[in-house]
C-alpha cells in the first residue's frame, strides 16, 4: 500500500549548523531557511537524489515540536513520511488493522500543500509515521 520515502524529518536545535553539515560536510543540496508559519515550523529540504531530509526547527510559541526539542537538545529522527495515492483508502485500511490515526482519523493540510495524516508511534514500532498523499 504504502509507495516511495517522500522524507525524513529531523528537529534540530540550530539550523545554520544543521545545513552546514549537510551542506557542507555531506555535500547535498540544502534549500534556504522556509517559514511555515501555519505548522509551526522553519524548514531546511535537503533534496538527495531518492528523496529528502527536512530539517525542522520550531517557529513560534505553539510549535508542535517545541516540546520534542526541550526533550531532545541535541534534536533527532522525528517522523518518517511514505506516499500513499489514496489516503482515505490508507486511513480505512490501516484503522482496520489497529492501528491509532492521530487527528480523529481526519487527513490535513501538510506541509506540501498535500494530505497528511500521521500515525502513533507506539502503533509504528516507536516511529512516528506520516503517510502524504501524492
Ligand atoms: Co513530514
Amino acid at each position: 500500500m504504502i509507495g516511495n520515502l517522500n522524507h525524513v524529518a529531523i528537529v534540530v536545535p540550530d539550523l545554520n549548523s544543521a545545513s552546514r553539515l549537510y551542506r557542507e560536510a555531506f555535500g547535498a543540496d540544502v534549500s534556504a531557511p522556509v517559514d511555515l508559519e501555519e505548522h509551526g515550523v522553519t524548514t531546511v529540504f535537503v533534496n538527495l537524489p531518492n528523496t529528502r531530509i527536512e530539517l525542522l526547527h520550531p517557529l513560534g510559541e505553539n510549535s508542535p515540536i517545541r516540546r520534542f526539542l526541550e526533550n531532545n537538545p541535541d534534536g533527532g529522527m522525528h517522523h518518517v513520511c511514505y506516499e500513499v495515492t489514496d489516503i482515505e483508502n490508507a486511513i480505512q485500511h490501516l484503522a482496520g488493522q489497529g492501528l491509532r490515526v492521530l487527528g480523529e482519523g481526519k487527513p490535513r493540510i501538510g506541509a506540501h500543500g498535500k494530505p497528511v495524516v500521521f500515525l502513533h508511534p507506539k502503533d509504528g514500532i516507536g516511529t512516528l509515521i506520516e503517510l502524504e498523499q501524492v
